[in-house]
């Protein structure tokens, strides 16, 4: 897989000059797990983190997805030791808005000083002097979108942004009123929600981003912590000679233009499967198949 360039074609961030494959990498898997606390610790395999980050890289990606409370710091640290000096193409998209408690909860942290402690604890574990993007997580329901001004934190992004420390801003688990809102404050370039093939909620937002040529990432892209598991999902890939993950995220990319992929692993065998995913595909009359998987939720 080395030397894969071709990760489903490129997308650029709407006014920006940062182009990225549409193939990417989340990190979060990255970081361990302690009993019941996710995304807590170092990895059990810390040069296996470091050796899918390199491949990755080498592999053609160039978007890769964090934030600074994966672990907490951990995950930031280990992408700074595995890829700085970073290669001029990286795009490093972080979030914020939480922290975790010592119990491994995921604490909204919206206040002035608290995003500005983020920002620059983001800065000095990744390395760096300007944040790529930063999407601000709305936090109302940790969980799943839910109504609430995102005015105030907003705010201070774009101050710190004026200030240099962030060049562009995305919001992450937003309802589409918070997407109008922050649209009527300041440039975003990218949403992040969760969305895959049976989570469809944003059917009508990515048809209004793509007309706008705003990138759409969903997150949790395989099922996130319980990955996607249907016989109909496993059927067709068999059938188009494929793995089930390679055809949920084939059928991303297919799904709309806008969608950029940030598939989450901490093994190499994982990304290798991942990535070939941008030369699956599929015919249309498998899509529509497909398609009718995640249709009830909706319909029903
Ligand atoms: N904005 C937000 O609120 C938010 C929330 C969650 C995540 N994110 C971002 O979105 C990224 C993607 O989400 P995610 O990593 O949570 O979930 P995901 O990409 O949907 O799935 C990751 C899970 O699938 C497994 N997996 C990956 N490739 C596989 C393969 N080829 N075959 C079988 N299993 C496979 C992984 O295990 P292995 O490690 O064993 O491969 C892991 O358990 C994250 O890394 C993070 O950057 C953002």
């Amino acid at each position: 897989m080395i030397g894969q360039t071709n990760l489903a074609g490129s997308f650029t961030l709407p006014g920006t000059s940062m182009t990225v494959n549409r193939l990417g990498y989340g990190a979060m898997q990255l970081a361990g797990r302690d009993g019941s606390k996710l995304v807590w610790g170092p990895p059990r395999n810390v040069d296996e983190a470091i050796a899918v980050l390199q491949e990755a890289v080498a592999s053609g990606v160039n978007h890769i997805d964090t934030a600074d409370f994966y672990g907490p710091h951990i995950t930031n640290q280990i992408i700074r030791k595995a890829l700085s000096p970073y290669p001029d193409d990286l795009v490093i998209v972080t979030k914020v808005s939480a922290r975790r408690g010592e119990d491994g909860s995921w604490i909204p942290a919206f206040s002035r000083e608290e995003l500005t402690a983020q920002i620059h604890d983001n800065l000095r574990n990744l390395g760096v002097d300007a944040l790529d993007v930063v999407n601000l997580r709305s936090m109302f329901s940790i969980h799943e979108p839910a109504e609430g001004s995102m005015e105030a934190p907003l705010t201070v992004l774009a101050e710190l942004q004026q200030k240099g420390l962030i060049r562009h801003i995305g919001v992450s688990n937003v309802t589409p009123a918070q997407v109008a809102e922050a649209r009527r404050m300041v440039s975003i370039v990218c949403i992040q929600n969760h969305y895959n093939l049976v989570h469809r909620a944003d059917d009508a937002l990515i048809e209004d981003l793509a007309r706008d040529g705003i990138a759409y990432v969903p997150f949790f892209p395989l099922g996130g912590f319980t990955p996607l598991q249907s016989a109909e999902l496993s059927d067709t890939a068999t059938s188009l000679g494929a793995t089930p993950m390679q055809t949920a995220l084939a059928w991303l990319l297919q799904r709309s233009p806008n969608i950029l992929l940030i598939p989450g692993t901490s093994s190499r065998k994982h990304l290798r499967e991942n990535l070939q995913a941008a030369a699956l595909q599929i015919p249309s009359e498998v899509l529509a198949n497909l398609n009718s998987i995640g249709k009830p939720e909706k319909e029903s």
